[in-house]
């Protein structure tokens, strides 16, 4: 069977910058891999030498027949001193988005994606009440000298992973444990960062479309009253919370109450990156809102233990559109497949949910897929492997992978072959 996508519906992949450029010191993703925090001993200096090879790199996409690319601006890069702009970095970024846009590829532009400057980190990170407006000032530099090239922005990549892996597991920079009311301080910090580059991107180009980049999973409850309250919170806090202040200014508790900026659209779309659900069980002794989080024994997994459910990818965009009203972009979904064994089943049967959809005539109007070509996968390093094209680091030698041969066809066709997955 084949199923038809509309004639407009953009197929692309999406990167994150620090996770491909290499070769930047300035940034706390390089403090971590200096403090021998990555797992695998990899090193997010390496990555994917992408900042010197911006020439070969257009052909990936080409290969892949995209119409779309998501890819990362490098704070640390533009900024490298408070308040100081690198003029070498913005010709960088302004060279490869001309790349993109004389080949057609329309650019989705990522202001945050978890790294930040050293700078910044040693202010307090968003914890510092300055925070949002240090954001604001970066953000009005960009897109008062990109706007020309750019229409399409996220401000912020999966606020919930960064915090959750950053203050209460201290996996990640700034590696602080249940660091809760910090978390929430930081959380208020963010989504102030949001609204203040939302404006600012507007004032530079009316025109422009900006969103978030929301980590949304399914919570399934595993039993009784107990697992049900403890999925709800767990949806509550880990995503409603940012969803509604982000794209309506409605403040949750316990993130706080009411409008402080207001009662207005603030989300010009609903980005969602979906990977997995978690199945949660509630327990008497074990706080609701910690409940246990389990990984459904029925399911295959991908490499790092994660849960296959394509139906969580539909479920999600029909909540998100009956809350929201928005297009929908799906601005991350993939699988880490060392062997490439999965990968193409795992595309097509999300694709075939994103499909289910489009025929309820829910605007889903573009599918980003993770990633380009494999990367630095944060603190699992260089072996985690989600690409298209598998990347030989040693050599930074680009091959494409079989799953990435079915892409480009699906995406020049707009037809997806069911015998295929
Ligand atoms: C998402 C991140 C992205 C990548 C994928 C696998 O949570 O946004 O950078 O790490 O997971």
């Amino acid at each position: 069977m084949t199923l038809k996508f509309p004639k407009d519906f953009l197929f692309g992949t999406a990167t994150a910058s620090l996770q491909i450029e290499g070769g930047d010191t300035n940034n706390t993703w390089f403090e971590w891999s200096e403090a021998g925090h990555i797992k695998d001993k990899t090193h997010s200096l390496r990555a994917c030498d992408h900042w010197q090879r911006i020439d070969s790199d257009f052909a990936l996409h080409q290969t892949l027949n995209a119409q779309t690319y998501r890819l990362g601006l490098e704070w640390s890069r533009l900024e490298p001193k408070e308040g100081e702009f690198s003029a070498q970095a913005l010709e960088n970024y302004r060279y490869e988005l001309k790349g993109l846009n004389n080949r057609g590829i329309v650019p989705l532009v990522t202001l945050y994606h978890f790294s930040l400057p050293l700078w910044f980190s040693q202010r307090g990170g968003w914890v510092n009440p300055q925070s949002a407006l240090r954001f604001w000032r970066y953000v009005d530099y960009v897109a008062r000298n990109l706007s020309d090239l750019v229409q399409d922005w996220i401000t912020i990549n999966e606020p919930n992973i960064y915090l959750t892996m950053g203050y209460l597991r201290g996996e990640w920079p700034p590696g602080k444990k249940n660091a809760v009311s910090e978390m929430f301080e930081a959380a208020r910090n963010l989504v102030r960062a949001h609204v203040l580059a939302y404006d600012v991107i507007h004032h530079h180009r009316p025109d422009a479309r900006v969103g978030v980049a929301h980590h949304l999973r399914v919570f399934d409850p595993l039993g009784g009253p107990l697992s049900h309250l403890s999925a709800y919170l767990h949806e509550r806090i880990f995503q409603t919370m940012f969803l509604e202040s982000m794209t309506k200014g409605r403040f949750i508790l316990p993130l706080g109450r009411g409008y402080p900026y207001g009662k207005r659209q603030l989300s010009d779309f609903i980005g969602i990156n979906y990977y997995t659900r978690d199945m949660v069980r509630g327990k008497l002794g074990v706080e609701p809102l910690h409940g246990i989080l389990e990984v459904n024994k029925k399911s295959d997994t991908n490499e790092l233990g994660w849960e296959i459910y394509p139906r969580g990818l539909s479920r999600l965009i029909e909540k998100m559109w009956k809350r929201y009203r928005l297009p929908i972009w799906i601005t991350e979904n993939g699988i880490c497949d060392s062997t490439d064994q999965k990968r193409t089943k795992y595309l097509i049967n999300h694709l075939s949910e994103i499909h289910r959809c489009l025929q309820k005539k829910i605007p889903v109007e573009r599918y980003y897929h993770w990633t380009l070509l494999d990367n630095f996968e944060w603190i699992e390093g260089e072996s985690a492997r989600f690409g298209f094209f598998h990347n030989d680091f040693e050599t930074q030698t680009r091959t494409l992978r079989p799953s990435g041969k079915v892409f480009a066809q699906i995406a020049l066709t707009k037809e997806l072959n069911l015998s295929d997955g």
